[in-house]
This record gives structure tokens, sequence and C-alpha cells, in this order.
């Protein structure tokens, strides 16, 4: 049997700008990377995660607006593994540094179906429960049996289910009040059984009708998956940005009615959610859109031009910048419709956002 030594971490100043997806320039004064999970009972001995280090995956849903006042702690642990195996499914457990879209396309290269709908959602595993990642009618969730957690409270290793996991339209216990849990592997239950493939999200129903698919296998979802987002999301390395940088807003159906005497074209979707009872969830693009911001630039940000959720960033500006950006759209936004669209991002800046959000 081989035994892993603790790794001592790497400790040094760095600078983030290559380590979040939204590129804006900010320097950690203490940031190191985890590859193994037994270096984590070492540091917290040491009294290390008192300091609430920020933990961070690929920054693909994180946004430095400031430099961190607090260290910063890169998950980079690896290894993709079956654990269980049954003639209709298998159990994979994945470390939580692992790309989440590799992990995909590993799945669907062996024929295992449940998340060829979230393939190219960008992010690292460890971040997929996190905000419970969903795309055309899928979300983690679905799949999700349970993970192994690290508490940086009591410094014990636990195994969290899906009840306590408490999952909900991009949610979970891991977005809600003092960050107590590092992530560190994630296992899903994925199927050989290609009956319960998710096809009815309209825009992949329309994508597979053209090409006369219908029975569609684990592939054929993957690459309409991957077309759709190639074609309407830009590519962070490309254009920075972070994905949809707003959440979809929840809405009471009192509200809805009465936007939608002023705008009879609103689209509405179920909120998904049995909290949200009598409430609907309306897409923030067309909110943004209709609201004149599809498109439109201005300084170094722009509300992107095929997708009007998705907030991209031009290069060399600051979080101030991005703040007063992200005002204005909300601020239009919420004049038309009277609706608060929230970030969907987890921004990080301690001058700026209220200390909950850091
Ligand atoms: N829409 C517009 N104008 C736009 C964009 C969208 O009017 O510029 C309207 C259309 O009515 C469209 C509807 O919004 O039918 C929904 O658009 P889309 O299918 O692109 O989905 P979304 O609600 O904007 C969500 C996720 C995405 C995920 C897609 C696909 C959130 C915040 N975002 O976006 O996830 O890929 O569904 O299922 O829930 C991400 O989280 O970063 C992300 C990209």
């Amino acid at each position: 049997m081989t035994v892993e030594v603790a790794e001592r971490p790497h400790f040094k100043t760095q600078s983030l700008e290559g380590y979040h997806s939204m590129g804006l320039k900010a320097t950690a004064s203490e940031f190191f990377l985890i590859h193994s999970k037994h270096q984590l009972a070492p540091l917290w001995r040491e009294g290390w995660f008192d300091r609430r280090p920020v933990l961070l995956g690929e920054g693909t849903n994180t946004v430095f607006i400031t430099d961190p006042k607090r260290p910063v702690c890169k998950i980079a642990m690896k290894g993709i593994r079956i654990s269980d195996e049954s003639e209709s499914s298998v159990r994979v457990q994945a470390a939580a540094g692992e790309n989440w879209h590799q992990l995909v396309t590993w799945a669907v290269a062996q024929n295992y179906g449940g998340i060829e709908n979230l393939a190219l959602i960008p992010g690292t595993v460890g971040a997929a429960p996190v905000q419970n990642i969903g795309a055309y009618g899928v979300e983690l969730s679905d799949v999700f049996e349970e993970l192994e957690a690290f508490s940086m409270k009591h410094g014990t290793f636990k195994t969290i289910g899906r009840e306590e996991c408490r999952f909900g339209y991009r949610s979970s216990l891991f977005k809600h009040g003092e960050p107590e849990w590092l992530i560190c592997s994630v296992s899903i239950r994925l199927t050989k059984d290609h009956h319960k493939l998710s096809s009815s999200y309209q825009s992949l129903e329309t994508y597979l009708e053209k090409l006369g698919i219908q029975t569609p296998g684990v592939g054929d979802l993957y690459q309409a998956v991957c077309s759709i987002r190639k074609s309407k999301l830009p590519d962070p390395k490309i254009l920075p940005n972070c994905g949809s940088f707003f959440k979809n807003p929840v809405i009471s159906m009192e509200r809805f009615r009465h936007c939608k005497s002023m705008f009879p074209d609103m689209p509405a979707y179920p909120a998904g959610d049995s909290t949200a009872k009598g409430h609907v969830k309306i897409p923030a693009g067309w909110l943004i859109e209709k609201a004149g911001w599809k498109g439109r630039r201005k300084g170094g940000f722009g509300m992107y031009r095929q997708h009007a959720l998705v907030l991209v960033h031009f290069g060399g500006s600051g979080g101030g910048e991005l703040h007063a950006f992200m005002e204005e759209v909300t601020g239009a936004v919420l004049n038309l419709f009277g609706i608060q669209l929230e970030p969907e991002v987890h921004l990080i800046g301690d001058t700026i956002i209220p200390s909950t959000q850091t």
C-alpha cells in the first residue's frame, strides 16, 4: 500500500488574472495549491483554515473585483474512478480538481449517460455541486449521489448525501451560511440505459430535429450541446467571461401577470423548486435584451451580442468599472420590469460586496 505523505503547500504572492476567467487584475498575498486531501488535516492543525481561505477551482464562476484580503486556495486534486457498477449503471467518483467537461467527455466515450447535456460547462468537478450546475434540462442533482468534504471548522472528513446538500436552482448547502466545507470528490450515478436520456429542452429538440435524429444517443446529445453552446457562448480563453452572469429571477405569479399585461411576449418557465410554489422563472437574457443591453458595450465590459446573459470583459478594466456596469444593466431591468437581477457568479471583493458574499 502506498502511503501519501502530507505535502507542504506552496505559499506565495500570486497574480490572479489567469486564475479567474473574467481576467480582472487582482493579487493574492497568499496563494497555494491543494493536490491531495492529505494536505488538509495538517493545515487545519496549524489553524490555517481559521483565516477563511477563498476556495478556487478554475475560477469560471468567481470574479475577483479587488485583491482578496484572505488567502486563496486552489483545489487541484485529480482522479476519476468507477466506484460501483451494476448491469444498468455505474457510480463514478471524480476528484474535485478535475475539469468538469473532461469528466463529461470521458463518460460519453464510455457511453455512460446522464451528464452529456452538461458538456462544455466551464469549471471543476468540485465546483459543480456548489451551484448545482445545470443546462438543457439536466442538473447535477439529477445524477448526484454523494460527495466527500473536509470540514474547515472541525478538521474532519464527511460524506454528504443528496438530501443534506439541499440542491435548488443554482444553489446548495455550500452557498449558504458560514463556509465550512472544502469539497474533495464528487460521486455521480450514470446510466447504461439510454432510454433515460433527456432531450426535451427546446433548443436541443429543435437542433436534433434538424439533423433528423429521433432517438438520440449519449454521443448525439453531447455533440448537439457542444455545438449549441459554441454557437452562442463566447470562449473565455478568447473573450473573458463567466457564462451566465446573472441568475434567472424567480418571481411571483402576481408580478408575472402584471409584467405580462405590459409585455405580452414575456417568456416564463416553471420555477422548478418545491420552495418556489406560485412562482415562475424568467430568462434574465430576455429581460436584459428587452432593456436594450444585448450586444451593448460600455468601457471594458459588455453584454454579449449572441447571448444577453453573458457579461464579457474586453480587457484592461478593473472591479470598480465592472461594478458600475452591473449597476447600469440591473438598474435598466429594474426600471423596466421591477425585477431585481442577482449575480449568479461569486464576486470576491471586500470593499464593494457585503461580507457574506466574500
Ligand atoms: N433569451 C433572450 N435573449 C438572449 C438570451 C436568451 O431573449 O440574448 C431568452 C430566450 O427566450 C431563450 C431563453 O432566454 O429561450 C433561455 O435562454 P437559454 O436557453 O440560453 O438559457 P438561459 O436561461 O439563458 C440557462 C443557464 C445556462 C445554460 C442554459 C441552457 C442560468 C443562469 N443559465 O441559461 O447556464 O447553459 O440555461 O440550459 O440558469 C451558466 O450557468 O453559466 C450557463 C451558461
